[in-house]
């Protein structure tokens, strides 16, 4: 083992912070011998200390006092593994203050307050490293900040968030609701505490937020976030994409259009070609497609959620971190104290008649003549397109029936006024359920904006 002694501080002991404590332990004789350091646990804290843990610990090393451990001399990397925006910022803040090298695990933090804890970090000399924020176990981080340094990137693609992939694969393969499999994507250590960040989309969204700062050096507020979660999703929608070749998917799209210099960021369900890269991704596994002007489209998959894909991201954090602290300064190696110093600050948001895509809407409607005319009016008067029509036959007494059209491209502009008369006629019964469908592969339905 290495002369150098390194000790780590962990905020937070539940799902990732034991995986990272039980592999960090395990391994400490043979990373000391990479590493050419010795990397210990120094200090743990957590809410309550008397609860049961599913690691062993020598209880000496736990603390309900998390400040403390953020602002402790003797730690040289604090990991914030606790989850939210409150205590959490505090942490982050108060440890890069004091100079130290902060790992974290948040993406909801960094979407919050990602711009200032980076210029806190600069300021006093510290880093904050992100890996396990984005896509689990899958270095995606460190793909765009060094594999990937010599690209302009035109796209992101991604499933970005296990528990809906969990979900949405399992509603599949076994016909299940999402609510019957939401409490096992919990049991497994997927789900954040805070279920609804999940199937709300909004966890894929931070994330999202956070890969649009890497890739362009923006970054773009939640609000700004094309937004959709998978409460809505339901079994006719999985049979219907099953049916024609595709495969219902929460997927986060960030794209920047060159010539207008739009930007667009959406977290959406949306039907994709089963047999494309991000169809074909099932259960937990995140995936991550990335088109660069110099090395084309590369993709990246693995395990997005739980202890063990995590604790690999962040150990790999802690691993540069030693390195930094070994090898000194910000110019040692990457990461950079900026990793995003891509200028993005001429981008702007783009515009819902910029945006392109053939879309999916399911409705329920009376059945009653006259209605499909109604419809079809709608549509022609936002000179929306149909694709096609699937209606099953029902008997003529059912009062309602289930309706699903697909269009042709069309701007999200026409489709979201399309969608909101629809909802708005007597014959439909509350408000339709749209999904975007991307065709990757077809040029034409490639890009969201156009050029
Ligand atoms: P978790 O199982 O809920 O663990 C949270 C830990 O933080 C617990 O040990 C808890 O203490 C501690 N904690 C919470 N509030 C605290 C407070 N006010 N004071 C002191 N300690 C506090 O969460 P997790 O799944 O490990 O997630 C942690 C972070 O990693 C989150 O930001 C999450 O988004 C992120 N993340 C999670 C995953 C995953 O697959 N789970 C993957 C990637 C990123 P007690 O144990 O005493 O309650
Ligand atoms: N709840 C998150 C997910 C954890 O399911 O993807 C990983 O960030």
């Amino acid at each position: 083992m290495g002369d150098r002694k390194i000790s780590v501080g962990l905020c937070g002991f539940g799902i990732v912070g034991q995986g990272v404590y039980d592999h960090l332990t395990r391994k400490r004789k043979l990373l000391g011998e990479q590493l050419g350091a010795d990397i210990r646990v120094a200090r743990v804290a957590v809410r309550d200390k008397s609860k049961k843990r599913d690691v062993e610990i020598d209880p000496s090393l736990i603390t309900e006092d998390s400040l403390s451990v953020a602002t402790d001399l003797e730690i040289d990397v604090v990991c914030e593994l606790m989850g939210g925006t409150g205590l959490a910022l505090e942490i982050v803040t108060r440890a890069l203050v004091a100079g130290k090298i902060v790992v974290t695990a948040n993406k909801a933090l960094l979407c919050d307050h990602g711009k200032e804890l980076l210029a806190t970090a600069q300021e006093h000399g510290g880093h904050l490293l992100f890996e396990a924020s984005v896509g689990g176990g899958i270095p995606v981080i460190k793909a765009i900040r060094e594999g990937l340094i010599i690209n302009d990137f035109s796209r992101i693609d991604g499933i970005l968030n296990g528990t809906c992939n969990y979900i949405l694969t399992r509603m599949a393969n076994e016909g299940l609701s999402y609510q019957e499999i939401l409490g096992e994507a919990k049991l497994l250590g997927y789900a954040e505490a805070d279920e609804s960040l999940d199937v709300d989309g909004i966890d894929a969204a931070h994330k999202a937020v956070v890969l649009a700062y890497l890739a362009y050096g923006k970054w773009t507020d939640l609000e700004e976030v094309r937004l959709d979660g998978i409460t809505r999703v339901n079994q006719e929608d999985i049979r219907f994409a099953e049916d024609n070749g595709y495969a219902v998917k929460l997927i986060a799209f960030v794209e920047r259009e060159r010539q207008s210099k739009a930007l667009y960021v959406s977290v959406l369900p949306v039907l994709v070609p089963k047999s494309s890269s991000l169809g074909s991704v099932d259960g937990v596994f995140n995936a991550i497609s990335i088109h660069g002007d110099v090395v084309g489209e590369t993709v990246y998959i693995g395990r997005g959620a739980g202890r063990h894909a995590t604790s690999s991201a962040v150990i790999s954090d802690i691993v540069d971190a030693v390195k930094l602290l070994i090898f000194g300064g910000p110019e040692g190696r990457f990461p950079f104290l900026d990793p995003a110093p891509k200028n993005g600050s001429e981008l702007e948001i783009a515009r819902p008649e910029e945006v392109h895509s053939r879309y999916y809407v399911r409705m329920r409607v009376d059945n009653r003549p006259g209605v499909m005319a109604e419809i079809a009016s709608i549509l022609a008067s936002r000179e929306v397109s149909l694709a096609s029509v699937t209606q099953k036959e029902v008997g003529e007494d059912a009062e309602r029936v289930s309706l699903i059209i697909t269009t042709h491209m069309t701007t999200e502009k026409a489709i979201k006024e399309t969608v909101n008369d629809l909802g708005n006629l007597d014959s439909v019964q509350g408000s339709p359920m749209t999904m975007p469908i991307r065709n990757f592969g077809e040029k034409s339905e490639d890009a969201w904006l156009e050029s």
